[in-house]
Order: C-alpha cells, then structure tokens, then sequence
C-alpha cells in the first residue's frame, strides 16, 4: 500500500520537474544485527538505517526512496536555504532568516514556521507511518502525512522559499552556492550531543527510550541521522570562501545576537534599523522563542508526537550545557573523537566553554 502511494504522490507530483534522477553515491544497508538494535533503540527508525558512501552519512532507510530527488532539487536564485547538523541553533536562525526576507513581518510569522520554511527532508526524517499509528492517528486534526507529501508541498511553494535542510552540501544539488544564498549553522558537538538526546526522547518518530550514555556512545560512532558529524562541518567549511555561504555558530548567536543579525541582513542584502533590530532581538530571545506557539511545536504535545517531558522543543538554549551532563571518562572519550574525527578543524571554532 506505502509503496503505491508513495510511486503515485512522488513520481507523478514531481515527474517534469526533477531534471536528472542519478546519484552519485552508494546508499548500503546496515548488517541485519545493527539494523535491529537501531529499531530497537529508536521506535520510530520503522524502516531501519543506511549509510552514504563514501562518507557514511546516515540515515533511516526510507532515505533510499528520496535521495536522487533531494540530489535534483529543483532550486529557485530566490530560494534561501538553512543548512546544519541537527541542534545547531536551526530553529532561531531561520526564524531570524524568514523575518529578514520578509521584512520584519511578525503578523505573517504567526504561521508555524515548518510551513513557512520547509524542511526538505521531512519525508525521509519522520516516517510517516508512525502518524498512521492508531493512537496517534486518531488524534489528528487531518489525515496522516502520505510518503512524498512534504516534498511535493515544497516544489509548489511560490518564491522567495526558505529551505532547511540538515543534508551535508555533498547531498545536496551540486549547482547549490551557485544559485542560492545558503547559511549554515555549527554549535560545540558538546552541546548537540545533549541537545539531540532530549531531541531523540521528546519526539516520537525518534522514539529513544535509552539514557544519555548509551545516546552519546552512538553519537560518537557516528549511528545517528545526519552524522558523521565533522565530515558535515567539514564539507561546509571547504566552501566558507564562496560568497554565497555564511557559516554562523550557535555561541556567536548567544555572545552578541545584535551582531549577528547585521551580518546575516547584510548577507542577505537586507537593511536594518536600529528599531528593526530591537523588535528583532526582542521576537529572537529564547524566552520569545520558547512561548512562540509558531516555534515551540506545543500543538504536538496533546497529539503524543512529542513528549514536554523533556523540556520542549525550545529547551534550555544555553551554551556549556554539557558540564552537567558529562562525566570524566566521557569527556576524555569525547576529547579524543574531537581530535580523531576533527582532524584540526575542531580549533577552527571557538565555543564558549
Ligand atoms: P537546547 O536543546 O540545548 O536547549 P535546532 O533548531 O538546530 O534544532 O537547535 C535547537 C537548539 O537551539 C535547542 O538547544 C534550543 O533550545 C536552542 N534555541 C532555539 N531558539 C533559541 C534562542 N532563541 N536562544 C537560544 N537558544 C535557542
């Protein structure tokens, strides 16, 4: 039944559309051992985990059905795209990106912000059949999300779209800095450990039940989606030089948002006044941010699609969080990944703690 509606709403919604359908890359399966742990581990994984070659991103196995049409995404020279590893600061900096494009308009960013900036790769990041699951099904307002909808949504969407996509540049349409202005996001990995393990516990379509030890061991081998975390950066940072890129990190968010909002205005060729960057700062604080029905995702709350124990989706927004989460061993295994993995680019950046 998936498989048909996926042939029917995919192919035909975006037959015409995609220009190429190869892919360059090896999409291998896990051994079958692997594969059922993750299932275990992660409820919502219902189609197991791939990996890219060469890289070894990876991904849920429905990945497989999508990655040509992500490859040949049609793009638009108006598209704006926000490109990160998950936990970056992703949420606020296209919430700050939207407004720019949009001209400070705050009565147009009460819509939720997925629909007003798509994720591209919803369709293969949250299998749709854990919405067809009868308790959850029953409680939603439409009918479940079909395999190609969100997909399908985003090729009709008029211009100028803004985009977020947690795919690495390599996955991505090769023409991508050429036609479009692309902000990527980075954060200290110790802080995106953290963040993502409450990530992969509050939603259901990760559907984590283990503790952080367990979830950071994964992180460090890399069995998590959208990792290996350093080949993501890496790719990003290959590229800073094109003027069609702006690397943000999440601390320079924290340690001075005003100048942040100056650089990427000016990046995206848009004015500020002093009274714009006050409403601006004012909307982007984390306590605005975390009441912000448009942002929070707090209507999935009654849904069982996420679960507020663990401190919503606007969390903690704080740098350094780590300390509290890290014991001696882990932060000498992390130490060492940072090096291993790294390979240098980890002094690039500077975080808070
Ligand atoms: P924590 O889980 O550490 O709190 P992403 O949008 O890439 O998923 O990143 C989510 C992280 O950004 C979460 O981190 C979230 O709380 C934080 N965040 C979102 N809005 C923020 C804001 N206005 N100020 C500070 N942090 C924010």
């Amino acid at each position: 039944m998936c498989g048909f509606i996926f042939r029917h709403s995919v192919t035909s919604s975006l037959s015409g559309i995609i220009m190429a359908t190869d892919f360059p890359y090896k999409i291998e399966t896990l051994p079958e051992e692997e594969n059922e742990q993750i299932k275990t581990d992660f409820q919502g994984y219902l189609s197991g985990a791939v990996r890219v070659q060469p890289a070894g991103y990876f991904f849920q196995g429905i990945y497989r059905n999508y990655a040509h049409h992500y490859y040949n995404f049609s793009l638009r020279d108006t598209d704006v795209f926000v490109v990160s590893y998950p936990k970056c600061g992703t949420t606020w900096t296209q919430e700050l990106v939207w407004l720019l494009i949009h001209d400070l308009d705050f009565e147009g960013a009460k819509v939720k912000l997925d629909t007003r900036f798509p994720f591209i790769e919803r369709d293969s990041a949250l299998d749709c059949n854990v919405f067809h699951r009868p308790e959850i099904c029953r409680k939603l307002n439409n009918p479940p999300p079909e395999p190609g909808d969100n997909l399908a949504s985003m090729v009709a969407k008029p211009s100028p779209r803004t985009l977020k996509t947690h795919m690495p540049f390599s996955l991505l349409p090769p023409a991508l800095l050429d036609i479009c202005k692309v902000i990527y996001v980075v954060r200290d990995p110790r802080d995106v450990v953290v963040s993502y393990y409450h990530h992969h516990r509050m939603w259901i379509t990760h559907g984590y039940k283990g503790d952080f030890k367990t979830f950071f061991n994964y992180f460090l081998n890399e069995k998590i989606l959208w990792s290996p975390f350093w080949s993501h950066v890496g790719e990003a940072w290959e590229l800073r030089n094109k003027c069609n890129l702006l690397i943000l990190t999440y601390d320079e968010l924290k340690a001075d948002l005003s100048a942040c909002i100056s650089k990427v205005a000016s990046f995206l060729g848009k004015e500020v006044s002093l009274n714009d960057k006050a409403r601006l700062m004012k909307h982007l604080h984390f306590d605005s941010m975390k009441r912000n029905p448009a942002i929070n995702c707090e209507d999935d709350v009654p849904l069982g699609v996420l679960d507020p124990r663990e401190g919503g989706f606007v969390r903690k927004g704080k740098s350094g969080g780590w300390c509290e989460y890290f014991d001696h061993s882990m932060k000498d295994q992390f130490e060492k990944w940072m090096v291993q993995k790294g390979k240098g680019l980890e002094k690039e950046f500077k975080w808070l703690y």
